[in-house]
Order: structure tokens, then sequence, then C-alpha cells
């Protein structure tokens, strides 16, 4: 047990809401014809007027305010005037900074209609990030999230990327321990009550390895196969967990009724 936690959650709880509140809000313009730079617009401007900051925006460099990653784009993916067309899928991922304390959060979303592959890869990496995040208490270890997370894809013919990773998070932005997407039961380290880390496996269509492209951020899948992630932040609590990225709309996974 962390001694003291009760303030660290009770803050993250504020973050992280204000997180889920800003992806509720995007949510009905993802559509053919918004560009990234609008979602990214939107996103900034809520966060601020309901009394938070973007903290991806200036981190290491980072010259937006979310992520916006469509299709084969794994992370990181930079805003730009490039529009979204139906049937693309997009993961946009935000991160609130308030009162000094963080709260990270990514869904992805149907551009229109999308094709049946898409919607599997993505309905099998939501299931994965649910599925891990249910394994958690006071207790259990960090290999079995990762444990949880790679069965669960790799049994529909998926695969887990490796190169990027959940992260422990707090009055930092990203803080130990790394949190894997893939690994063996039992291992690991030990979750303990009042822990607070995100969740947010990547999950690709073909094989499982990245590269980033010149911008320095964007990270693809090598073989331009399609990649999906959600993400939650998460406290360990000692017969269980607490989500703090919960959508009040429910907009769980895509598509997202009105
Ligand atoms: N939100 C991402 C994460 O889940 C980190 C983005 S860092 C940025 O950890 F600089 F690219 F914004
Ligand atoms: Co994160
Ligand atoms: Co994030």
């Amino acid at each position: 047990m962390i001694k003291n936690y009760k303030e660290s959650f009770d803050k993250t709880k504020t973050a992280g809401r204000l997180a889920a509140d800003t992806l509720d809000e995007v949510t009905p313009y993802i559509k053919p014809g918004i560009s990234t730079n609008e979602i990214d617009k939107i996103c900034y401007e809520f966060i601020k007027d309901n009394g938070g900051y973007s903290a991806p925006l200036f981190y290491r460099g980072f010259p937006k305010s979310c992520c916006t990653s469509p299709n084969h784009v794994v992370c990181h993916g930079v805003p730009t005037s490039k529009y979204l067309n139906e049937g693309d899928i997009i993961n946009v991922d935000v991160t609130t900074m308030v009162d000094g304390w963080h709260g990270d959060t990514s869904r992805m979303f149907f551009v229109g209609e999308v094709s049946t592959k898409c919607k599997n890869l993505v309905s099998a990496t939501y299931e994965s990030l649910m599925k891990a995040i249910s394994v958690i208490k006071d207790g259990a270890k960090l290999g079995d999230i990762g444990n949880t997370i790679q069965s669960h894809v790799e049994r529909k013919g998926f695969s887990v990327v490796r190169d990027f990773c959940g992260h422990g998070i707090g009055n930092k932005f990203h803080e130990p321990p790394n949190i894997l997407h893939y690994g063996k039961s039992g291992e690991g380290i030990k979750l303990q009550t009042g822990m607070i880390f995100t969740i947010e496996p990547m999950i690709n269509e073909g094989i499982y390895n990245t590269k980033v492209l010149n911008d320095g951020w964007t990270a693809v899948t090598k073989d331009k196969s399609l990649s999906a992630q959600f993400e939650h932040t998460v406290g360990v609590t000692n017969d269980g967990f607490e989500i703090f990225t919960k959508s009040k709309k429910e907009y769980n996974q895509p598509p997202y009724k009105k």
C-alpha cells in the first residue's frame, strides 16, 4: 500500500474526468472532411475552457495539444491540415493537466462506415484493454496485465506493439513503471494499492514493428498495416481498480451512439 494515496487519487480523478470529457466533446465532430488540426483545436479550447492545460503541447517539443493517429499510424500522430476520409479509423489521445496532475486517455473513432477488418481490429483492442484492467488489484503482477492483452489479441491473429508502452502517471506525465502490453503471468513487479498508471495497448493487424517518421514523432507500422489503440488511466485498490478516464456518455468503443 502506498501511503497517503488519497490525494493523488482525487487529483487524478479530476484530471482524468476532464480528459474523458474532452474525448466525449470531440466525438460528434469526427466525420469525413474534418482535419486533424481542427480536432486538435477543439481539444485545446475545451481543456482550456474547463480549467486544464493540454499536457502534450510543447512536451519534449511536441507541437500540438493532442495526438491524432489514423489508420497505419500507431501513436503520437501530429495533427495537420489533412482531413479524414470515409472509411478511416483514427485514435485521438488526450492528456490533461489540472492543478499539476495528469489524466491520459485515448479512443478509436470510425470515420463514416468502416470495413469489417477495421471493426475487428478496433474491438479486439478495446476488449484487450478492458480485460487487462479487470485483472488489476493489490498483489497482482504487471506481467498479468501484459499477458492478458497479448493472449487476447494474438488469438485473433493480431500483434502487440513492443516499441511503446503504458506508464506511471501523476504529477508527472510519464514516470515509472513501464506498463508492457505483452508478457508472462506472474512476472514483473507487484501492483500496490495507490499506484496510478496508464494501460494503452497498440495492436497491429500485421507485424508488431514500427518506425518513426521524419517529423520525429509519428510512429507507423513498418508493414503499413492498420493499428488501433485505447488508453485509460487507472488506480490500484485493495480489491480491484478505479478507472479515472471513463466516458460519462458511455462512448466506450465505436460506433458511438448519440
Ligand atoms: N498521450 C501519450 C501517451 O499516452 C503521450 C503523448 S506524448 C506527445 O503517453 F508528446 F506525443 F504528446
Ligand atoms: Co499514456
Ligand atoms: Co495518451
